[in-house]
C-alpha cells in the first residue's frame, strides 16, 4: 500500500531530505499525488547509504592481489563434438520450453537521442524495421523450429513503459502471442547532488533515473515474474539488451553449456581488438569471476596488457549476454542488500531555491546504478563463459554515427548478409576496405542463420543490384 503525505514528510524529514516539499504550496492535487508517488518508491536508508558511501566519502576501489584472465569456451562450431553435444542440449531444452527470453530495456537512451524507445528505433536500413520487430522476429522462428513458446519478458521504465507497451500493441506483437510477452517495470532511483541531497527538476518531479540493468533482479522478483516463468516450466532466462540487433536471443550452444555445466550465471565474451577498447573485461579478481567497468581499466593497468604478438591479455570483452537460472535469480534477490552500486557524475538540471531551472555546463549530480554482471560474482558454481565472434551476434546501437552506432549497425548487416549472399554465389559489391556496399536485410523470420538460408534460397538467384530486403515470405523489396 502507498504511505501517506504524512509519512513520506517525516521519512522525508528524517533523512534530511525535506527540502523536496519547498514547492508543494503551488502543485493542483495531480502533482501533489505525482510527486508522493515517486517519493513512495524511494529506499531512503539506501539512499543514506549511497549518499555516505558514495558521496560525502569517495571509497578506495577494491585492491585485488591476483586478477586473471577467464577461461572461455572457444568460438562454438557444430564440427567440434563438445560443442556439438552443448547444441543438441540446448534445442531439447528449448523444445521442452524450459528457457524463458530476458530484455532490458527500460534505458533512457540518452547517447542516441532518439524520440521514443530504443527498440522502436527503426534500424532497418531498407525496411526501416525496428530493433524490437528483429528481435520479434528472431524468437518467432525460434518457436516454429522449436515447437515452442518462448515467454519473452521485457524490462521498462517509467521513462518508456507506456510508449513500448503501446508500440506492441499497435504491431499485434508481431504475430507473438500478447500472453507470451509480458512488461515488467523497474524501480527509479533519485539523482543527487554533491552534498547527498535529492533534486526537483520541476516543482513537482525528483530528478531520477531508472536503477540499472541490474534493476532486473528485483524487477522480475517484485513483479511476479519469477513465479510466472517458474509457472511455465522456465528454468534458465537468455538475458540481453534492447540495443543490438544482431544478438541471438535463444542460442543452443550457450543454452546447452549452461545446462551441460550446471551454471548458475554464463556469459557471452568476445576478443578484444585493442587494449581500451570501450567494454568491461571478464576477469578473475582473486578467484571471483567479475566484470571490471571500462571506466575502471586504469585503476587494474594489468588489464590492459598485451602479450608479444601485441593480443590483448585480458581479452574477454563483455557484449551483455547472459543465461541466468531461475533459482540464481530468487538467491540474488535475496542477496541483494550486497549488491554493489556504481556511480555517474553527471550534468543534471535542477530547480534552484527561488525556483529557477539551472542547467548545469558541468557534471554538478550523481546518478546511482546497478549493473547485472555484478550479479556473477554471487554464482556458485564457476560461470560458464562462451566466446564470440561480433558480426552476426554483437553490433550495439549507442549512437547515430561512430563506434558502436546505427551507421555500424546497419553496415554490419550489409557485412553478415551480403556474406551469406555471397556463399550462395550471389555477386556482392564490396568497397576497397572489404566492407559490402550496399544495404542488404534478411528478415530472420525467412532464415536465422546461414544453414537455414542456404536450405530455405537452395537455386534462387538473388540479384543484389543497390542492395535488397528479403522479407519472412521471402519476397523481396529494394531501396
Ligand atoms: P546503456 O548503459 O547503454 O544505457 O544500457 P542506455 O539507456 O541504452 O543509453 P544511454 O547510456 O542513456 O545513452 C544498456 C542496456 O541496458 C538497458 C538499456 O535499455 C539497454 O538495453 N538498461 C539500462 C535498462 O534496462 N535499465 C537501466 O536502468 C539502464
Amino acid at each position: 500500500m502507498m504511505k501517506d503525505e504524512c509519512t513520506l514528510r517525516a521519512l522525508a524529514a528524517r533523512h534530511g531530505q525535506d527540502h523536496i516539499f519547498a514547492f508543494w504550496g503551488q502543485l493542483n492535487a495531480e502533482g501533489r499525488a505525482a510527486l508522493l508517488a515517486q517519493l513512495d518508491q524511494i529506499d531512503f536508508p539506501l539512499m543514506d547509504r549511497l549518499a555516505r558511501q558514495w558521496v560525502l566519502d569517495q571509497p578506495a576501489p577494491e585492491v585485488f592481489k591476483d586478477i586473471a584472465p577467464v577461461p572461455a569456451i572457444p568460438v562454438a562450431s557444430k564440427n567440434d563434438p563438445a560443442a556439438r553435444e552443448a547444441w543438441d542440449a540446448g534445442e531439447d531444452q528449448l523444445r521442452k520450453g524450459r528457457v524463458g527470453i530476458f530484455l532490458v530495456a527500460g534505458g533512457q537512451g540518452t547517447r542516441l537521442g532518439f524520440p521514443g524507445p530504443k527498440g522502436c528505433y527503426p534500424i532497418g536500413p531498407i525496411t526501416q524495421k525496428t530493433i524490437f520487430q528483429y528481435h520479434a522476429e528472431k524468437i518467432n522462428n525460434l518457436e516454429r523450429r522449436y515447437g515452442c513458446v518462448i515467454p519473452w519478458y521485457i524490462m521498462v521504465s517509467d521513462t518508456n513503459e507506456a510508449a513500448t507497451r503501446d508500440y506492441f500493441e499497435a504491431n499485434r506483437y508481431f504475430g507473438l502471442s500478447p500472453q507470451a510477452v509480458t512488461f515488467l517495470k523497474q524501480r527509479m532511483v533519485p539523482c543527487m547532488d554533491e552534498n547527498g541531497r535529492f533534486m526537483l527538476e520541476d516543482p513537482g518531479r525528483l530528478a531520477m533515473n531508472p536503477n540499472g540493468h541490474g534493476g532486473c533482479i528485483p524487477a522480475m522478483v517484485e513483479n511476479n515474474v519469477l513465479d510466472d516463468a517458474r509457472r511455465r516450466g522456465v528454468e534458465m532466462l537468455s538475458y540481453f539488451q534492447v540495443d543490438n540487433w544482431a544478438v541471438k536471443v535463444a542460442d543452443p550452444f550457450f543454452i546447452g553449456y549452461h545446462a551441460l555445466r550446471n551454471a548458475a550465471m554464463s556469459s557471452k565474451v568476445h576478443r578484444k581488438r585493442e587494449p581500451r577498447e570501450s567494454v568491461g573485461v571478464h576477469c578473475l579478481c582473486d578467484g571471483v569471476y567479475r566484470v571490471v567497468e571500462y571506466s575502471e581499466l586504469d585503476i587494474y593497468p594489468q588489464l590492459l596488457e598485451t602479450d608479444s604478438d601485441g593480443n590483448v591479455v585480458y581479452y574477454a570483452g563483455n557484449p551483455a549476454m547472459h543465461i541466468m537460472s531461475t533459482d540464481f535469480v530468487q538467491s540474488t534477490y535475496d542477496r541483494f542488500d550486497e549488491f554493489p552500486w556504481h556511480l555517474a557524475h553527471k550534468k543534471i538540471a535542477f530547480l534552484n531555491p527561488a525556483g529557477q531551472l539551472i542547467k548545469p555546463d558541468k557534471p554538478n549530480a550523481y546518478k546511482f546504478e546497478t549493473f547485472v554482471f555484478d550479479a556473477l560474482r554471487f554464482a556458485e558454481h564457476p560461470p560458464v563463459a562462451l566466446e564470440i565472434h561480433p558480426l552476426g551476434e554483437y553490433t550495439p546501437t549507442k549512437q547515430f554515427d561512430g563506434d558502436n552506432s546505427v551507421v555500424a549497425a546497419r553496415q554490419s548487416m550489409a557485412n553478415l548478409w551480403g556474406g551469406w549472399l555471397e556463399r550462395a554465389g550471389c555477386i556482392v559489391p564490396r568497397k576497397t576496405d572489404g566492407d559490402v556496399a550496399v544495404p542488404i536485410e534478411i528478415s530472420p523470420s525467412f532464415a536465422l542463420d546461414e544453414e537455414e538460408f542456404h536450405e530455405f534460397s537452395h537455386g534462387q538467384e538473388w540479384e543484389i543490384g543497390d542492395g535488397l530486403a528479403i522479407a519472412a515470405d521471402g519476397s523481396i523489396t529494394r531501396p
